[in-house]
């Protein structure tokens, strides 16, 4: 017996691995990027109210009405164009699917899919699934901006789409207006669609507004916006996130993710239509917290030796560990962070697991903390990080 072809390509993730050896070493796990703090009691309350209530069955297949109603006010605003919940919204089994039931709906086998590098480490995957190839671009240290000149040399005849995270994780960069207006000029030349994880859109830092691509000129017609909840409401178990793509991506769209799990959990989507309903207060409140958590750990990384790259949005920083005074600094980066989740207890992810290109060049002497813990949380892995022996 043997698998698929489609699944030899790939690794088992190490995000998840990392957890994994965190729960076996009892580490504060800052590896796999989930809060472990509690959501907010609305979300809980109506999650519970649904399954008590009649909201326990299938519900439509491209989400349940109320919550796409939600989205389609939210999204015609943040996009300025009219979305239709019955026509353009898609409630998916988190971004995830997202992106997988998106390049399953949207590319053919052997087409070329751009994406940046370092980058999540799910997106290679994505596109294997979809029997296309990941063609990464460098965003190159120390500022990760968006390089024309690098795109440009990564099309072939058989590229078709483009793949951008913003707020980006693992960087924590939010694309400035004038990367976003290279890469419009780019995809229209080439032809291109542009899907956008906006996983992170609610996560900023410093008065940062979130843009979304598909709002842009140029780019209404050709973008696939991907958003979810797992993050901005610290439910990443859940599974929901939605995709909002005009015709006729939309209806491709619906049709693969319609076959494949048939709907996002109910009781779940009719929670989130509540909660997407609250008032700008929780948004403005939880932007303050996760600031508080990005002073707490610049300042303890900064402390412990290593240089940490401030995030501009997300809760991620990849830090610099060549500095810090102990032999380890010398070690390649998979084997520090085994060390620093083994014997600190502190675990994290090697740098180059954010690459698939050059990886050695790029990934090593970083690893990626990931920082949406509670404040108590922070300051465990500041004591641990403290016993770093010289
Ligand atoms: C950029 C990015 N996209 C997608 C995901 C996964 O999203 P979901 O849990 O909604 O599938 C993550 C999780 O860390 C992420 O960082």
């Amino acid at each position: 017996m043997y698998p698929a072809t489609r699944t030899t390509n790939f690794n088992q993730s190490m995000i998840r691995e990392m957890t994994r050896l965190a729960m076996q070493h009892d580490a504060v796990n800052m590896s796999q990027g989930f809060p472990d703090f509690d959501p907010p009691e609305v979300i809980v309350d109506a999650a519970v109210e649904a399954i008590r209530g009649a909201a326990n069955q299938y519900t439509v297949t491209w989400g349940y009405p109320p919550l796409r109603t939600v989205l389609a006010r939210q999204y015609t605003e943040q996009l300025g164009w009219t979305v239709d919940p019955d026509v353009h919204v898609c409630v998916v089994c988190g971004v995830t699917e997202g992106i997988t039931t998106a390049l399953l709906a949207l590319l053919n086998p052997g087409d070329e899919l751009i994406i940046l590098e370092p980058g999540h480490e799910n997106f290679r995957p994505s596109a294997l699934l979809a029997d296309a190839a990941a063609v990464p671009v460098l965003l190159e240290t120390p500022e990760y901006r968006i390089d024309p000149d690098r795109l440009e040399a990564a099309v072939t005849a058989r590229t078709r789409a483009l793949l951008l995270n913003t707020p980006h994780n693992p960087t924590g960069r939010v694309f400035e207006r004038d990367e976003l207006d290279a890469l419009t000029e780019f995809v229209n030349r080439h032809n291109l669609i542009l899907i956008t994880d906006e996983i992170y859109d609610r996560i900023l830092y410093d008065g940062r507004e979130h843009v979304s691509p598909g709002s842009l000129d140029g780019l209404v017609e050709r973008t696939v916006t991907i958003g979810g909840l797992g993050k901005s409401f610290a439910v990443t178990g859940w599974r929901l996130g939605y995709v909002v793509a005009r015709e006729p991506l939309s209806a491709a769209i619906r049709a693969v993710h319609d076959y494949s799990t048939i709907c996002a959990p109910t009781p779940l989507q009719a929670a989130a239509s509540v909660a997407l309903d609250q008032p700008t207060d929780y948004w403005a409140q939880m932007r303050e917290e996760y600031r508080e958590r990005r002073e707490l750990i610049m300042e303890i990384l900064g402390r412990a030796g290593f240089s940490a790259v401030r995030p501009q949005g997300s809760y991620y920083t990849m830090a610099g560990y060549r500095n810090i005074d102990a032999p380890q600094a010398a070690w390649d980066s998979h084997r520090f962070a085994r060390w620093l989740t083994t014997d600190i207890g502190v675990a994290v992810v090697a740098g180059i697991n954010f690459y698939t290109r050059d990886r050695e060049k790029h990934g090593e002497g970083v690893v990626r903390f990931a920082f949406a813990k509670r404040l108590e949380t922070l300051r465990e892995a500041s004591r641990r990080l403290s016993t770093i022996a010289v």
